[in-house]
């Protein structure tokens, strides 16, 4: 029941498209515990849900997420950090099945950064702003930005960001490969629920597929990463996806999915 949410707002945008919105405005949503355990309640609920088939994830027009939330994490302890696995449940969102779309507008920083690159797609604002300033505060990225972010970046300037603290602009994460696109301003979340509506069309049983396929390749060697993909292609075959996709093109017509 998307009421019950004190921290996230959560809403159908119509199209097969649920809209979760971080809503935390006075902390420039500052992620607390709290918060990432309804946005893993709600992120999953959606994954369950059959009539959606993408999500989106924003924050306000002046931050998608500044950041874990300092102040929750000041007094933590060694022995609590770890026998709590702290952090450990912020990686849920990695394993949704569905497709995340972050529509990031002002700060993302340090978690919000990690949250974002955590999505499958990153539309960004022109006043989009990507760090890992976590350096400043005694510690260093905790939940993939020293992984995620070398992915996307390279190594030199991750560790430029990871090293000074320096944000990014959307400008220079567009260009070096950390988002998607720069979105005109105003448009980024609208856009979003674009791109989820159109992926939210197709087959969801490829879509699924494609998804898994694409995050291999961060994880497998290629050769194991192309076996992979190939044994997904393979047993697409036996979707009626498959069948209606393929016949609707032959007989030059648009495909209707059953997500079978
Ligand atoms: C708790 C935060 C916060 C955060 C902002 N706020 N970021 N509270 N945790 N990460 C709060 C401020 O304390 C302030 O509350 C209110 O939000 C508005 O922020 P201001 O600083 O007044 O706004 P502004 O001057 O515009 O500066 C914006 C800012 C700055 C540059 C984004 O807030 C900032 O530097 N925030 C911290 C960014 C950061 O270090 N993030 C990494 C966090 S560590 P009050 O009550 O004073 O109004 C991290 C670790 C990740 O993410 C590890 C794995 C997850």
């Amino acid at each position: 029941d998307a009421g019950a949410y004190k921290n996230i707002l959560v809403s159908a945008a119509g199209n097969g498209v649920t809209l979760i919105t971080l809503n935390r405005p006075k902390a420039l949503n500052a992620l607390n515990s709290e918060l990432f355990t309804e946005l893993n309640e709600a992120t999953a609920a959606a994954d369950e849900d059959p009539s959606v088939g993408a999500i989106v994830i924003t924050g306000s027009e002046k931050a998608f997420a500044a950041g874990a939330d300092i102040k929750e994490m000041r007094n933590k302890e060694f022995a609590e950090a770890y026998k709590g696995n702290f952090l450990g449940h912020w990686t849920k969102i990695s394993q949704i099945r569905k497709p995340i779309i972050a529509a990031v507008s002002g700060y993302a920083l340090g978690g919000g950064c990690e949250l974002a690159m955590m999505c499958d797609i990153i539309l960004a604002a022109p006043n989009a702003n990507f760090g890992q300033p976590e350096i400043n505060l005694g510690v260093i990225p905790g939940a993939g930005g020293s992984q995620r972010l070398t992915h996307a970046l390279g190594k030199s300037l991750s560790m430029e960001i990871v090293l000074t603290g320096k944000n990014v602009t959307a400008d220079d994460a567009e260009r070096h490969g950390l988002i998607s696109r720069v979105v005109r301003e105003g448009d980024v979340v609208e856009e979003a629920i674009k791109v989820g509506a159109t992926i939210a069309k197709k087959g969801q049983v490829a879509v699924q597929a494609a998804k898994e396929a694409v995050n291999a390749s961060f994880e497998l060697p290629l050769a194991e990463g192309l076996r992979f993909e190939r044994r997904l292609f393979q047993a697409l075959f036996a979707t009626k996806d498959q069948k209606e996709g393929m016949g609707a093109f032959a007989e030059k017509r648009k495909a209707k999915f059953t997500n079978e």
